[in-house]
Formats: structure tokens, C-alpha cells, sequence
């Protein structure tokens, strides 16, 4: 089954043919995150626009590249959920069009699904029960995949989203927006016992977290140093920082792979791009006996191919839509998607 898939939910216009929800026969992505920089962050209206700008030509470029005509193509797939509303319905729009002229099925997909299901493309041999770590900007959660349509959140974040206190920081140190990875990149040398930043326990529930408080000790620390006008070590600083996300993440990932007793782990999100959380994921599952799965970076961040990959799986487990499909800025990743 060949699906055409669609991404706009953020700053990245995608488009992937995905054949079977495993084999990805072409992707293509229009980023605007250039544009976006200068403002430091996503523009939702301009989003909107660029992604209105960039769709149909990137629609037409997924086929050629992928060897597919329009009457090969057996479903549409779009994220409709979450996202930026008016980001998240041009593609919705975009996808319903695409549907009705082709009378295809149309399937909804979950952003964050999505996320998960980039592990399918990656590892063709994955299949659920998984546990999974979703770390994006602006999600948080340890996700049980008891199947690949039927999940469980175990736990996450109780207020910030660790991509989102990477960007904060990231900002305010003066590095370009997305700063997550210019971050990671300046923690390579550091000294990641350098600064001392807080691993806050989140209320009873083991696997929950917070991450508003590290957020406000790293920005304090670096305010008081620029008004005392002690110089920082960038370097130290960002491992410190990095350290403190991965030391909050990786005990309850690990929890939750011992308690569940599947034997395998996987990542998902823009933040599993980070080295610092991969290499402490890699030892610390070779601890405990268990398998991981870390995508490539190039699945971490957003596409358009998971979308294709967990729409093959929604389609098996009969979620499509009608032409009445609306965006939703939020939803959850658990119940009914519809
Ligand atoms: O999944 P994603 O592409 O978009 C959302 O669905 O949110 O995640 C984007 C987030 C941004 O916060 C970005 O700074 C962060 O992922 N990110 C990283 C790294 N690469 C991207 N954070 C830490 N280390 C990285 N190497
Ligand atoms: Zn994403």
C-alpha cells in the first residue's frame, strides 16, 4: 500500500511517499526555519503562508521522485494534530483536496504517532510492545506501545517540554533559533560538572517530570553571571545543562523498560537528535539488558515518512476520515483519534 503523506504542523512543509508503512520511496521537506530565525522563533502566520506557498509543488515533487503517479497512490495521510492551527490546516486542506479529487482514503495522523512511528522506518524489525521516550519541542512523555495504534502514557513532563528549556537556554545564550542542536553541538567539549543545575522529582507518579525549574536555574545562573559580569564557560555550561535534561530523562525511561518487561526501547522527537541523552540511553539500557532503538537524526526532527508510516497502521486498524476533518492545535496521543 502506497501512501502520500503530509507534514505542516510546524515550520517544515513535508511530503513522503511511504510504501507499507516501512519503505520510504521518496521525501521531501521545504524548511523555513531560516525564515523564522530572525525572529527567534516560529512565526504561526508566516508559517501558515509558507507552508500554502510550498505544498502542491512539494506534493508533485514526492511523486516524481518517488516513481508514483497520482492513480498508484492508494491513500492520503495528514497530520492533523497537534500543532500550529493555521499551520496544521493547510495540510489538513491540502490532503482533503488531494483525497477527494483522487477518491482516496484519507487518514489522520497523530504528530506525535507520527514521531514513534519514525522507529518503524528505521528498524524494519521493530514491532510494539515498545517503550518509547517522545522528546520533542513541545512534548515530553514516556508512551507505552502496547500496539501501534494503542498506547499508554505512562508519564511526562508536568510543565515545560525539554526541547522547549533547550531552545530558552539556548536563546538566551545567544545562539539561533531552533537552538537545541547548536546547544548540543557547543556541549561536545564540555565539562558537564561544572555548573550545578537542579533534577526536580515530579509529584507521585514515577515517571512524571518537571522541567520549568531547571529552566529558570540555567537562565538565573547565566543572568547573574552577565550582571556580576563573571564570564561563562558556553561549553561547560551546555553539558551541565544537557547532563541535567538526560539525568531527569533516563532514570524513568529506564523504569519504565524494567517494569514493562518488553526488553526494548526506542526515541522518538526532535530532542532524540541530542548526543548527549543517546549516549547515556546506550549505556544505560546495556545496564539493564535491554534492546534500543535511536533513530537517525534525519527521523528525529519533523517529516513528512513517519506520518506515512503510522498511517499504514491506522489505516489497518480502520481510522480514516471524512471530508469534515478538522485541525486540533491539541489532542492527545491515547484514545480515540477522531
Ligand atoms: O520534533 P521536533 O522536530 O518538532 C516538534 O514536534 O516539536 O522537535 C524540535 C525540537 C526543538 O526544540 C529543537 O531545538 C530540538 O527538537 N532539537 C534538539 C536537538 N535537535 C533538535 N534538542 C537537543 N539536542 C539536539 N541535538
Ligand atoms: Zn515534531
Amino acid at each position: 500500500m502506497k501512501i502520500l503523506a503530509i507534514e505542516s504542523s510546524c515550520d517544515e512543509t513535508a511530503v513522503s511517499v511511504v510504501e507499507n508503512g516501512r519503505v520510504v520511496l521518496a521525501d521531501c521537506i521545504a524548511s523555513q526555519v531560516e525564515l523564522h530565525r530572525i525572529y527567534g522563533g516560529v512565526v504561526p502566520e508566516i508559517a501558515s503562508r509558507k507552508h500554502i506557498e510550498a505544498i502542491y509543488s512539494l506534493a508533485n515533487e514526492a511523486l516524481e521522485r518517488a516513481a508514483v503517479s497520482r492513480d498508484e497512490i492508494d491513500a492520503i495521510a495528514v497530520t492533523y494534530a497537534p500543532g500550529l492551527i493555521g499551520a496544521v490546516l493547510v495540510g489538513v486542506n491540502f490532503g482533503k483536496a488531494m483525497a477527494l479529487a483522487l477518491n482516496k482514503p484519507l487518514i489522520p495522523v497523530h504528530h506525535i504517532r507520527g514521531h514513534i512511528a519514525a522507529n518503524y522506518i528505521a528498524f524494519p524489525e521493530l514491532e510494539p510492545p515498545f517503550i518509547c521516550l517522545v522528546v520533542s519541542g513541545g512534548h515530553t512523555m514516556i508512551v507505552d506501545v502496547r500496539d501501534y495504534t494503542n498506547m499508554e502514557i505512562l508519564g511526562g513532563t508536568l510543565d515545560d517540554a525539554a526541547g522547549e528549556c533547550f531552545d530558552k537556554v539556548a536563546r538566551v545564550l545567544g545562539m539561533p533559533y531552533p537552538g537545541g542542536a547548536a546547544l548540543d553541538r557547543a556541549a561536545c567539549n564540555g565539562n558537564a560538572e561544572k555548573y550545578f543545575l537542579p533534577r526536580a522529582k515530579a509529584g507521585v507518579n514515577p515517571y512524571d517530570m518537571s522541567f520549568s525549574g531547571l529552566k529558570t536555574a540555567a537562565l538565573n545562573l547565566i543572568h547573574h553571571a552577565d550582571q556580576i559580569g563573571e564570564p561563562l564557560d558556553i561549553p561547560d555550561l551546555c553539558a551541565s545543562f544537557s547532563c541535567a535534561v538526560s539525568d531527569t530523562l533516563i532514570p524513568r525511561l529506564m523504569l519504565a523498560a524494567e517494569k514493562s518487561g518488553y526488553g526494548k526501547i526506542a526515541i522518538a522527537g526532535g530532542v532524540a537528535a541530542n548526543s548527549r541523552i543517546r549516549e547515556d540511553i546506550l549505556a544505560s539500557a546495556e545496564e539493564i539488558g535491554v534492546q534500543v532503538f535511536l533513530p537517525p537524526l534525519s527521523l528525529c526532527g519533523d517529516n513528512a515518512s513517519m506520518i506515512g508510516a503510522q498511517a499504514y497502521y491506522e489505516f489497518l486498524s480502520g481510522n480514516t476520515a471524512e471530508m469534515s476533518l478538522n485541525a486540533y492545535a491539541t489532542k492527545s496521543i491515547i484514545g480515540e483519534q477522531l
